[in-house]
């Protein structure tokens, strides 16, 4: 990806990485790639706005060349230390030792514990300023949004917000304005991507909101640091991520499940009719050949969770056990659950997962339905049921 003018003097320099499949790790899956995000401001003084992550450092390198000598950069804007966004900064920092890193007190911290660099820093709070000439750039710390280190950079002159990973998408595109891209491409993974990272963190997004929107600055665009920039209706993705940060629902059940010889899945597919039935929107997932991260961005917006699992050493199958386990970390308010599963002798999977339901915090709307090895006419009759029911719940 070469540099990019997308407004006057402003550039975008970063990186696309077309071939990730997996992101933190491998918790998160990226079949549309990403982009590593750094745009460069180009006044009497110049600023670049986040560096890559580091194997992409040389072509952060040569695009800021395509504009100006990567020397005569004044102040790199650190918004943020994980180092998707960090990892080139000590290779552009060799090439302008003289230049100043700005940043939170703890992006200063996490920044020395990751690259023990030995440059000029400017800590900077909420309102804090600097000028570039004809511009200025001021500062937002958005701490949990999603590390404590995180800020958000506001240039008032071009009504620009620059919020790292905030309203991103993990999305590869030669394009580089959200109006330019395939839109259900491009809301599915803005969702994803709030799903899976940011649902934990609803209260604090939502305070953040709240507390940018009473600042009352304009904001023409808002350029993160993944996938592509919001130019045309900006606050369109504010206000779903204000809707998600609310914990607002819509009436809708996921069915995820993990079956060992099947008859869970006769189950699952049985209270999926009962629902459907009932008129209620319905996804089944078989959690073991499914992939997580699609399935928690079905979650995001649906009402209820109905959970099951064969029972296998008194507990939970394994892969229903790791994706439990991911739900636990999001912590989904607002939702409605019940548990499903055959079991042999002893049962244990039901009772397993409820608790990890009332852990969570997630309401269980029904008592739990269990079979005994395979279920038979009247009970796969009860399946129907306990889908109706359900359903009737969520309306
Ligand atoms: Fe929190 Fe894109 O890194």
């Amino acid at each position: 990806m070469s540099a990019i003018k997308i407004l006057p003097d402003i550039y975008s320099v970063g990186a696309a990485d077309w071939n990730v499949r997996t992101f933190h790790g491998h918790t998160y899956s990226t079949k549309r790639g990403t982009t590593y995000n750094a745009y460069l401001i180009v006044d009497e003084k110049i600023a670049l706005v986040d560096t890559v992550y580091g194997p992409f450092a040389k072509e952060l390198i040569e695009n800021i060349r395509e504009v100006i000598p990567v020397e005569k950069i004044d102040y790199v804007i650190a918004n943020h230390v994980e180092t998707d966004h960090s990892g080139a900064l000590p290779e552009v920092m060799k090439l302008c030792p003289k230049a100043k890193v700005i940043g939170t007190q703890k992006c200063k911290e996490g920044l020395f514990k990751h690259y023990y660099g030995n440059w000029d820093f400017q800590v900077v709070k909420t309102g804090d300023k600097i000028s570039l000439g004809k511009r200025e750039l001021a500062f937002i710390e958005a701490p949990m949004i999603h590390w404590p280190d995180s800020m958000f950079t506001y240039c008032p002159q071009e009504e620009l917000l620059m919020p790292n990973d905030a309203f991103g998408q993990h999305i590869a595109t030669s394009e580089r304005f959200a109006d330019e891209v395939d839109p259900c491409a491009l809301w599915d993974e803005a969702s994803k991507y709030y799903a899976n990272i940011l649902w934990p963190l609803g209260a604090v997004i939502a305070r953040k909101i709240d507390e940018v929107l009473k600042m009352n600055i304009p904001i023409k665009s808002i350029a993160p640091s993944h996938g592509v920039i919001w130019r045309k209706e900006p606050l369109k993705i504010v206000q779903a991520y204000a809707a998600w940060a609310r914990n607002e629902t819509k009436p809708k059940v996921v069915v995820a499940y993990e079956s060992m010889w099947g008859a869970t899945q006769m189950m699952a597919k049985k209270i999926v009719e009962g629902i459907i039935d009932a008129g209620i929107s319905v996804k089944l997932y078989d959690v073991a050949a499914s992939d997580r991260t699609e399935i928690i961005n079905d979650m995001l917006e649906a009402k209820g969770f109905l959970f099951g699992s064969s029972t296998h050493d008194n507990d939970m199958l394994p892969n229903f056990a790791g994706f439990l386990e991911f739900v636990r970390g999001l912590a989904p308010k607002n939702r409605i659950a019940s548990v499903f599963g055959s079991y042999g002798w002893a049962g244990g999977a039901a009772k397993e997962i409820e608790t990890v339901l009332k852990e969570t915090g997630i309401e269980l709307a029904m008592p739990s339905l269990t079979v005994k090895y395979v279920p038979d006419e009247a009970e796969t009759k009860r399946c129907y049921d306990f889908g109706r029911d359900f359903a009737a719940r969520i309306k």
